[in-house]
């Protein structure tokens, strides 16, 4: 590798490479800049994403620096917001792919369900949470995972896992109380590639069930756009 590139987190193919200057500007090869999604939206939609844009930045090189996560979900910062804004302390969580996100939920809302495939991650935040219900599962038991609970039971369902996540979505939709709250997120990735993602984000589109709100933005600890889409079940 000549010295002045670096492998991309994500490559489409071995051996794909970017120079650092495109890195600095672009994050990957999957956006414009840095400050587009990768549905090519700008993150710049009023006054609050320069300052979340801020936090962003500085979030990264310190996480960059001294290694330290926050403990925050990984979805925008407008997204967080949303939820803290909306979702009663009472409610029920459940969340496909945990993070620290989970050690956020727990902290606010009254009953936290985890399913994780990874085991290094699975056992760190076994050894972390406090309340959390943390379960390990792999490929069809992680989707199915979520029929362990009646129907009608959460009032936030969380999509951010390492399977399907198309599946994971229409398996829990039985599980979602009317009124609550999905959230799918990195709903804007697959454009050019196209997956299960894609294909959830356009069947939303299509679907009356479900009110669907875009929060595309900066999110914490690392300096770049992404979109989190929550979809509110009417009926
Ligand atoms: C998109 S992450 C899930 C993030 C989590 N829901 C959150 O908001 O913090 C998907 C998977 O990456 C792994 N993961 C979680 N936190 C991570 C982190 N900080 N860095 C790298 N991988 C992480 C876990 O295996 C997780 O299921």
């Amino acid at each position: 590798m000549r010295p002045w590139t670096i492998a991309t987190k994500r490559q489409p193919g071995r051996g794909t490479r970017m120079d650092i200057l495109t890195k600095t500007l672009r994050g990957d090869i999957y956006r414009k800049t840095r400050a587009h999604s990768e549905k090519g939206i700008l993150g710049f939609s009023g006054v609050i994403d320069a300052s979340d844009a801020m936090r962003s930045f500085f979030g990264h090189l310190y996480r960059l620096a001294s290694g330290h996560l926050p403990k925050l979900p990984w979805l925008t910062w407008r997204a967080i917001r949303y939820l803290k804004a909306t979702l009663p302390l009472h409610a029920r969580v459940f969340e496909f792919g945990g993070g620290m996100s989970t050690l956020w939920y727990e902290d606010r809302y009254a009953e936290v369900h985890t399913v994780e495939d990874n085991f290094e991650w699975y056992s760190a935040l076994k050894n972390s949470a406090r309340s959390a219900h943390i379960y390990h599962c792999k490929d069809e038991s992680f989707i199915e995972s979520i029929d362990r609970f009646p129907n009608d039971y959460f009032d936030l369902i969380v999509v951010d896992g390492n399977f399907n996540r198309q599946s994971c979505f229409h398996r829990a939709e039985p599980h979602l109380k009317e009124g609550g709250l999905f959230v799918i997120d990195d709903s804007d990735k697959q454009q050019l590639t196209g997956g299960p993602i894609r294909d959830l984000d356009s069947w939303l589109e299509t679907c009356n069930q479900y009110e669907i709100v875009r929060l595309t933005g900066w999110i914490p600890a690392s300096f770049w756009v992404k979109e989190t889409t929550i979809a509110r079940r009417l009926y």
